[in-house]
């Protein structure tokens, strides 16, 4: 059963649902954790999650299949990335069972708001690792919270499978060489809000940012990871440390090759290369893949396919990739965890 909302036009907002997770980290360990009906948080003013951004986040969906099921995707890896941000930011870490589980309980409290098979919507889940308690010199915390919210969502960039236009950032950089752009941490995005906001304000769906070293290499889009598809079959996306290692683009890379007998690339790609590339995508879980119609750069104009359609081998990347996620492909091994 579901509640009645109008599930086809949902946009990536914000919903208080009835129910989210939460579990706290003191003495050296974690709570049992336990659902909660309360939306707010209550922590110290001195938290450094506050002021020296000593937080991490994830995103995953649930997926309702055609049988009324409801499934997750490769929720493992969001727990194994979540583990390599707190490392980065010496935090403690949520063990892959104790976040499987977590999801679980709170996609299961809320299954009325998992969107119904068919209308392209999905319960989108936000896993949130936060260092709280009293401490004001910059230093890790001793104490966390770990909370698991969720909402029903539809297309992040507007249109869903319908090409967007992006700009080169080339004014301000989301990452630092050696810094955090490889975690999944909120200082990218507050790095990234004024690039992106100019890039709104252009009439671009985001931003895309370059290496931070030299400037000449394409990293990725503010929320999404990025890949081309050139004349020869291949699949290519940008490898750097600095970019957020996408499950939705791991997924992909294997997809390409396995399921469409492409050649899957991890590798540099240059600026000065982008027309080799006769399809460009944005991938991600809030993003899925949005077809990239078009990127300026200056004054340079690049159309991938076209700027109105999506192009064919993005068409068959989608179906099968979304395909496994609602249940109607066969998935590889792993990918696929049922709520029950
Ligand atoms: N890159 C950035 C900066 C992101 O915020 C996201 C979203 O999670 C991605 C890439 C895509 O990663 P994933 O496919 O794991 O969602
Ligand atoms: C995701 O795709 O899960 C993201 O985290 C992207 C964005 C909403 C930050």
């Amino acid at each position: 059963m579901t509640v009645e909302l109008d599930w086809g036009n949902l946009g990536f907002e914000y919903r208080n649902l009835p129910f989210r997770y939460i579990s706290y980290y003191k003495d050296g360990k974690w709570d049992e954790g336990s659902l909660t009906g309360d939306a707010q948080l209550h922590l110290s003013e001195s938290s450094p999650a506050l002021h020296y951004g000593q937080q991490g986040f994830e995103g995953l969906k649930a997926y309702r299949t055609k049988n009324g099921d409801i499934q997750l995707f490769r929720p493992d890896r969001n727990a194994a990335r979540l583990q390599a941000t707190a490392k980065r930011l010496r935090m403690a870490e949520v063990p892959t069972e104790k976040f499987i589980d977590a999801v679980m309980q709170v996609v299961k409290a809320n299954e009325e708001f998992v969107p119904p098979y068919g209308t392209g919507a999905t319960l989108y889940i936000r896993p949130l690792l936060i260092g709280v308690g009293d401490v004001i010199g910059v230093k890790p915390a001793t104490e966390y919270i770990f909370t698991v919210f969720a909402m029903p969502v539809g297309s992040y960039f507007k249109g869903g499978l319908a090409p967007s236009s992006f700009v080169i950032s080339r004014e301000y950089d989301r990452a630092a060489p050696l810094g955090t752009g490889g975690s999944k941490v909120g200082g990218n995005y507050a790095a990234s809000l004024q690039a992106e906001v100019e890039a709104k304000e252009g009439g671009y769906a985001d931003a895309i940012y370059l290496d931070p070293a030299t400037h000449t290499k394409i990293e990725e889009v503010g929320a999404a990871n990025f890949f081309g598809i050139t004349a020869n079959n291949e699949f290519i996306t940008p490898l750097s440390p600095s970019i957020l290692p996408s499950i939705t683009k791991y997924s992909l890379l294997y997809l390409a090759e396995h399921h469409l007998g492409m050649k899957a690339i991890e590798g540099d790609v240059y600026v000065t290369d982008l027309d080799q590339f006769i399809e460009v995508g944005a991938c991600g879980t809030a993003a899925v893949i949005t077809p990239v119609g078009s990127i300026d750069d200056g004054e340079i104009h690049h159309v991938f396919h076209s700027e109105t359609e999506v192009g064919p081998t993005i068409r068959r990347l989608f179906d099968e990739l979304v395909g496994i996620q609602f249940g109607d492909v066969e998935a590889p091994e792993g990918w696929i965890y049922k709520v029950k």
